[in-house]
């Protein structure tokens, strides 16, 4: 497996993959992978014979007062994730090398980007949606694969390549779970014992919205409180938002529509932000 810190090495590597026509995937991350990301890897593998990882810890997707100088950093155990995992590739830019300086340039989607996470982390998706745009200008993927576990990153990302013409297919994999339900994330790690115990509330919540559901509830406020009521009885858990929605715009509603509805939650657990979602 090949490592590379350019967009110049980047680009060169695609191109001999093109040249003999392989299809190139692209799995773009911040890094720290868990066994969601290797998931992602060797589901791009199954669709593209030449594979890259992206390992970049984007800043601009961060706000003030939020984790990126903590964030997570193991490259060298993630290097050898991507190799099992069947990558070809790794492109781990300095961040002074891949944003040009005076970087003066923003992808910015203006509507699935709103509410949910968008409310809560102004500029978060502006960030989002830039880094990407620039992961897909550098390597120039046939396609690209994201975890489902980032709804509206998911939502804005397909936005973003629609509205721009990006020649991309984007493809979405199912959120990969601990034994407990709990989605991986590399921010569990920040969680202390307790609070990892704890953080099971937020898949029971899910689970009890769409027990509701399969029981035939169709009114979005009972089945919002159901999962409510699971959550209020961990009261370490302070939510910011549990909200269902449109699948595909992400806009509340009022009734569930099976398949084509969504319950999202977002919180805090300590210091920690967890979010998760499920298809009602
Ligand atoms: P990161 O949080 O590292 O996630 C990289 C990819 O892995 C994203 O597509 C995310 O949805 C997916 N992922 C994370 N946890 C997952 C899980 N438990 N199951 C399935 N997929 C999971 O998301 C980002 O990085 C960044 O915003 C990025 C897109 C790389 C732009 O900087």
């Amino acid at each position: 497996m090949q490592v590379v810190r350019t967009v110049r090495e980047l680009r060169r590597a695609v191109a001999a993959a093109k040249a003999s026509r392989r299809e190139v995937g692209l799995v773009p991350t911040m890094g720290c992978l868990h066994e969601g990301h290797r998931a992602l890897i060797r589901h791009a593998k199954g669709l593209c014979e030449w594979v890259a990882v992206s390992i970049f810890v984007n800043p601009t997707q961060f706000g003030p007062g939020e984790d990126f100088a903590r964030y997570p950093r193991t490259f060298e155990q993630d290097l050898e994730a991507c190799a099992s995992a069947g990558a070809a590739l790794v492109f781990a830019p300095e961040k002074e090398d891949f944003y040009a300086e005076g970087a003066s340039t923003w992808v910015e989607e203006t509507a699935v980007s709103q509410g949910l996470c968008g409310e809560f982390r102004p500029g978060h998706f502006r960030g989002v949606a830039t880094v990407v745009a620039m992961l897909f200008n550098a390597a120039q993927p046939d396609v690209a694969v994201f975890g489902r576990k980032d709804l509206q990153q998911l939502a804005v990302i397909r936005r973003m390549v629609r509205d721009l013409h990006m020649p991309v297919e984007i493809v979405a994999h199912e959120t990969v779970r601990e034994d407990d339900g709990l989605a991986m994330s590399s921010r569990n790690r920040y969680l202390s014992a307790d609070e990892r115990l704890r953080a099971r509330a937020v898949p029971e919540a899910l689970a009890a919205a769409r027990a509701a559901v399969t029981a035939g509830e169709r009114d979005a406020g009972k089945v919002r409180a159901a999962a409510m009521e699971r959550l209020g009885r961990e009261p370490a858990f302070r939510t910011q938002y549990c909200v269902i929605a449109d699948a595909e715009t992400l806009r509340a509603v009022t009734t569930i529509a099976p398949g084509r509805t969504v319950l999202a939650v977002a919180g805090h657990l300590g210091a920690t932000r967890l979010i998760d979602n499920c298809d009602l």
